[in-house]
């Protein structure tokens, strides 16, 4: 996590409002301090966090003061957003870290909540009491739509995850707590009206959900690991949809994972209808939607979480005959757009191919798309495809990813520099492309 830079752009030109943002801030990074550090006493974590809170409600209360001295339109949201943090988010946080004597875990929940929390709110919120901007939160159900919501994901997750979740914070805007794996998912509705609902699972809670229902320790998440995520997360909305008919997810139209980068720049986007953070012993849980209609309905049926066990493993089955039979993804890495068209026009017609114009993008595709085969120029600006093989053989989620040069180097030595890092193959650019092509199929058959 990385500590948290006051600068002139947080500033709303109320002088004392902005004198104790500085000191909210230089709070957090006192914390963050806290945290990372190897002798970290607990006695020093609750005194750092009593004097937050503390500064926390003067500067809220200052702060409700103010907006009512100018009359600010958008004042009972505010106040509720405030409410929420430290009637709900601070003392749900304080009770993990009492619950769990300090564990590193739990600080770094408080830790990512509470400074994404800060920086989120007095970026937008904040910055809305002098009109600089919208607020993010302005179209958030409160009172019983929102309960209704809560309530139907605690129950869903205790049905389905079979764990017991608790809500801690209703404005959940992509806040750091951790390694976090999110699944996004893209639905019309019967009126044509899209939901975009995102789901997102601290690493360690989605190796548990996974071995807890396939009854086998699953230590890192791997493939399989993902596609019980991605089945459980739809049977998880459709559940939502069903208890919930307000939101009409008909059709599902996009499915996709998100780097908790993508994440965050999509919050800064978007303003959600819903948001909500929700803790369990095991880890974080988030669920959030963004639509055109705001939400509201009434909660319904029940699920049997002994069929989902079961139609988690006929999924499976069935999704390792289509892993069979599917298409293979292939990425294409080239500096040069005339390359990449012509592999695209080469392979398009048998492959599904994904194109990068550099090493360092081409990573961040690997990352989230997994490609079953890197075409790999040598020769690229900034960092060369040695470089890049080297940085997808170090990264274990990623190593066994093959990976075949194509190229425009064929010099002795320049092969002999990558041999040690087990390329499946190198290609020159000038070989026909009948050769390449043959190449690849012959690749994929064996
Ligand atoms: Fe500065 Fe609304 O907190």
């Amino acid at each position: 996590m990385s500590h948290i830079a006051w600068d002139k752009s947080y500033e709303i030109g109320v002088d004392f409002i902005d004198k104790e943002h500085q000191v909210l801030f230089s709070t957090m990074n006192k914390l963050l301090n806290l945290s990372e550090s190897e002798e970290k006493s607990e006695w020093v974590c609750r005194e750092g966090i009593k004097y937050l809170k503390s500064h926390t409600d003067k500067h809220f209360e200052n702060e409700e003061k103010y907006m009512q001295s100018i009359g600010y339109s958008e004042y009972e949201i505010h106040k509720h957003l405030h409410d929420d943090f430290r009637h709900k988010t601070m003392p749900a946080l304080e009770e993990e870290l009492q619950e769990s004597q300090y564990s590193a875990d739990a600080i770094r929940h408080f830790v990512g909540v509470c400074i994404g929390w800060v920086i989120s709110h007095t970026l937008t919120e904040d910055q809305a009491i002098v009109g600089k901007t919208g607020s993010k939160w302005g179209k958030i159900p409160h009172g019983k739509e929102k309960d209704a919501l809560e309530t139907t994901i605690i129950q869903l997750v205790q049905e389905m995850f079979q764990l017991k979740a608790k809500m801690i914070s209703g404005q959940y805007a992509g806040e750091d707590f951790g390694n976090v794996f999110c699944c996004r998912f893209v639905y019309s509705g019967e009126n044509k009206e899209r939901w975009q609902i995102t789901l997102v699972f601290e690493d360690r809670l989605l190796l548990k959900i996974v071995s807890n229902i396939l009854n086998t320790e699953y230590p890192k998440v791997d493939d399989m690991v993902l596609n019980v995520t991605r089945y459980l997360s739809r049977q998880f909305l459709e559940q939502i949809r069903e208890r919930i008919p307000a939101f009409d997810l008909m059709t599902l139209e996009d499915e996709s994972l998100l780097t908790h980068e993508q994440l965050l720049k999509s919050f800064e986007r978007e303003h959600p209808d819903c948001s909500l953070l929700f803790g369990m012993r095991e880890g974080y849980f988030a669920f959030s939607a963004v639509s055109a209609e705001p939400l509201s309905g009434k909660i319904v049926s029940e699920i049997n979480h002994h069929n989902a066990i079961n139609a988690v493993k006929e999924y499976l089955v069935k999704e390792n005959e289509e892993q069979e039979s599917r298409r293979h993804k292939i990425l294409v890495v080239d500096d040069s757009e005339f390359m990449l068209a012509r592999i695209r026009q080469l392979l398009s017609d048998k492959y599904d191919i994904l194109e990068s114009n550099s090493s360092i993008s081409a990573i961040k595709i690997i990352a989230v798309n997994r490609p079953d085969l890197v075409l790999l120029d040598y020769e690229m600006p900034i960092c060369d495809g040695k470089q890049a093989l080297e940085m997808i053989r170090s990264d274990e989620d990623i190593a066994d990813i093959p990976v075949m040069f194509l190229t425009g180097r064929g010099d002795k030595e320049s092969v002999k520099n990558v041999k040690a890092l087990k390329p499946e193959g190198y290609l020159l650019k000038t070989m026909p492309d009948d050769f390449i092509m043959k190449t690849v199929d012959d690749f994929f058959e064996k």
